[in-house]
């Protein structure tokens, strides 16, 4: 797919940095153990922020870096799992938070957990042709939903928001995507509904918390990562050799590392940042795509593969020539 562009990209992460030395006090665990069982040494939890606000601010650095006035977004598609509200959605929160309400935009929410931002990518690519540029998001406020007694699951999470401009251009640049879901897995990773924004010191309700299969998940993201590389290179006609980076969903580098062993990938082609910021849901691929842009690692004319699982299962990639 030709004529689609980003051409803008932001982030924002949670206000208050949770060192591994923290979940001591509160569970049984060491910074040594999910150091080396996770790769994480920090995660940025939202205390003063909710999810379309997290969102919003990403949204803004990404209007900034696209250079474009914000009235030129007719479409906002925000993936997540932790909105604000079941309705309004947090794409509408964000259209308003912008001062577009008198714009004609088409504004809506995708759930497909940490695969989201990858899946709304994909739609919007599909939607660029009735509308000329979209906002995509991935944003999740996961510590409402972190049950912060499982020392198997709260240790992984963080909040934040990644944001890209894609507009509508005339370029030769290739765009191909691959996306899958297997829908009979709920035991390995579910959380059944959602909760009030809590801080990470009062969060104790059960409702609403992600459970998880720890290692039934890491088997899974494993196959689901290879098949969803392999496809979308096939589809794109390309070899791994030709590409310039690929941006794994941030869960855990144990996962990364057997998929990068397992295609023989070079680990140099990978972008990671789950050390600072953990898992992100669906925050995390395009905060990563962001920060790797920003830092001017990853950039023009590259071609690049972003590659997500998460619940649902859900599993997709897009290869991207930048
Ligand atoms: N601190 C110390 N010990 C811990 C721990 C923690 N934070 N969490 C789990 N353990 C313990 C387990 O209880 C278990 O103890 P046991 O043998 O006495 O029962 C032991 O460590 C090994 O557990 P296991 O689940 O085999 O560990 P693991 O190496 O698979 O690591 C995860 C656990 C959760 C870190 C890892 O499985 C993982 O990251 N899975 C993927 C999860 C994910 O990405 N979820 C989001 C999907 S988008």
């Amino acid at each position: 797919m030709k004529n689609r562009k980003i051409i803008g990209v932001g982030y924002q992460v949670g206000n208050k940095c949770v060192k591994n030395k923290e979940f001591e006090k509160i569970i049984d665990t060491t910074d040594e153990w999910i150091l080396s069982r996770t790769g994480i040494k920090t995660r940025y939890v939202s205390t003063n922020k909710n999810t379309s606000e997290l969102g919003f601010l990403a949204a803004k650095k990404a209007i900034l870096n696209a250079n474009i006035s914000k009235e030129e977004i007719d479409l906002i598609i925000v993936a997540t799992i932790t909105p604000d509200n079941t309705t309004p959605s947090c794409s509408c929160l964000i259209q308003d938070k912008l001062g577009l309400n008198k714009k004609k935009i088409m504004a809506f929410d995708i759930n497909a957990a940490c695969t989201g931002f990858v899946y709304a990518l994909q739609v919007a690519s599909y939607m660029l042709s009735d509308y000329k540029c979209a906002l995509v998001i991935g944003v999740d406020v996961n510590s409402k939903i972190v049950d912060y007694t499982d020392r198997n699951t709260c240790i992984l999470f963080g909040d934040g928001a990644g944001a890209i401009i894609m507009k509508q251009e005339d370029t030769n640049n290739e765009m191909i995507h691959y996306a899958n879901s297997i829908g009979d897995h709920e035991g390995f990773l579910s959380a059944s509904g959602l909760v009030i924004h809590e801080k990470l010191e009062n969060a104790s309700r059960e409702i609403g918390f992600i459970k998880q299969n720890g290692s039934e998940v890491f088997r899974f993201a494993v196959g689901a990562l290879e098949e969803a590389i392999s496809e979308v290179l096939k589809k794109a006609n390309k070899t791994l050799d030709e590409i310039d980076y690929v941006i794994p969903h941030q869960a855990n580098i144990r996962i990364i590392d057997n998929v990068a062993k397992k295609i023989n990938l070079n680990k140099n082609k990978l972008y990671i940042n789950l050390d600072k910021y953990g898992n992100t849901t669906a925050g995390s691929i395009p905060i990563a795509l962001s920060e790797a842009i920003t830092k001017d690692i990853v950039k023009e004319g590259m071609k690049i593969i972003l590659v997500g699982f998460g619940g649902g299962f859900t599993y997709a990639a897009s290869y991207i020539e930048l």
